[in-house]
């Protein structure tokens, strides 16, 4: 068996509190195990939270993605873009709903979808836009939006990342036509496993994707779609809605982190540090991304000293074998996404780190030996 490398400074770590057990307990001893009251209850307090009509939860993110595509008719020769830059469920999705998946470059100052490039890829059968709130830093929302809504495109926002950001003052999630979530583990907020979250306030798309995620039913005994197993469990939904009540807490958390990392690195050699806090965009911060020419040994240095260091994502989603082999990207296909790829480190970043564990890092991440 393959020893377990446990870190001093772990990348991040999910929170569990004795409220959270105690949801769990109960809703395992009071409720339906599949469709008890906690899925509505959550439902309702994530839809009011996001600041929409409509929440369908759903087995995971990715579910969640691919059953709001289906719910919008979004199938065949449809194409839909996002971004090669992100998990690579994002355009997985996209295939298992049964459409295909174009991509576009990201900004070449950032981590998201650059509206610009996606102008470019469109074509007649372009039928929605995914762009992607990564890292938990929001998307250029309002271009999207006027990219799409004289053309009939639909947005539909991957925000598995970036619960609670906000874009002009209104939460992700709530600025395109629908939005999904993820719950794993890793995520600034949990159902204790695997779950997602299809937000909107299309009634339609709502009552479609809960049709979708309960085997195809509309009631009982009847079966309007061919729909799948994707039901959030009770408990995890009784799990969740304590982690939504931490959420915005554990986010100001996280950008008090942030701050202190950008403070601790300013002018460090060679280190790039993530887009600031503009006007407008208030990121979450799932991940604290640098960016360096000397990436991998700037890891290796990192997992040494105990550090926890990942890299989000080593591969773009192009070049992974199922996508040269489907659709025959090469290298160069995407040259941002490609560059981004080999140099972004993920720093720890978690509510419960702290100030000291941030400047641990920060000093080895400033280590003159590795930066330029
Ligand atoms: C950007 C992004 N999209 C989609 C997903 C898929 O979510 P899940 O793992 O819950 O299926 C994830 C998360 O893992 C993600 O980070």
């Amino acid at each position: 068996m393959q020893a377990r490398h446990t870190f001093s400074i772990p990348l991040m770590r999910p929170i569990v509190d004795e409220e959270m057990l105690q949801a769990a307990l109960f809703s395992l001893q009071n409720e339906k195990l599949v469709m008890g009251e906690s899925v509505y209850k959550f439902e309702e307090e994530f839809a009011r939270y996001c600041g929409v009509r409509q929440a369908v939860s759903t087995a995971s993110g990715t579910a969640a993605l691919q059953i709001a595509l289906q719910s919008m008719g979004i199938e065949g020769n449809d194409e839909v873009i996002t971004t090669p830059f992100s998990f690579f469920a994002t355009s997985n999705a996209v295939i298992h709903a049964g459409a295909e998946p174009r991509f576009a470059d990201v900004e070449n100052d950032g981590f998201n979808l650059d509206p610009h490039k996606v102008e470019a890829r469109l074509t007649p059968k372009t039928r929605a836009i995914i762009p992607v709130h990564l890292y938990g830093h929001p998307a250029r929302m309002d271009e999207f939006r006027d990219l799409a809504d004289d053309k009939g495109i639909s947005i539909i926002e991957d925000a598995c990342q970036a619960h609670g950001a906000e874009f002009n003052g209104k939460r992700v999630g709530s600025l395109g036509h629908v939005g999904c979530f993820s719950f794993y583990t890793s995520k600034n907020m949990t159902v204790c496993g695997d779950g997602g979250m299809i937000v909107t306030n299309d009634e339609q798309v709502a009552d479609a994707a809960r049709s979708f995620r309960d085997c195809g039913r509309t009631s009982r005994y009847t079966m309007q779609r061919i729909g799948y197993t994707s039901r959030l469990n009770t408990v995890n939904a009784a799990i969740g809605r304590v982690q939504l009540r931490r959420l915005d807490k554990w986010n100001e958390a996280r950008r008090k982190i942030a701050k202190i990392y950008r403070t601790e690195l300013e002018g460090a050699g060679g280190v790039e540090l993530p887009p600031t806090e503009t006007p407008g965009v208030t990121p979450v911060y799932h991940l604290f991304v640098v960016r360096s020419n000397h990436r991998d040994q700037l890891s290796l240095h990192l997992e040494k000293n105990g550090v926890e260091a990942a890299i989000h994502y080593p591969i773009p989603i192009h070049l992974q074998a199922p996508y040269r082999t489907r659709y025959g990207y090469l290298e160069g296909s995407f040259p941002q996404a490609e560059r981004l790829a080999g140099r972004v480190l993920s720093l720890p970043i978690q509510p419960a780190i702290t100030e000291g564990e941030v400047r641990t890092v920060s000093r080895l991440v400033r280590d003159p030996t590795i930066s330029e």
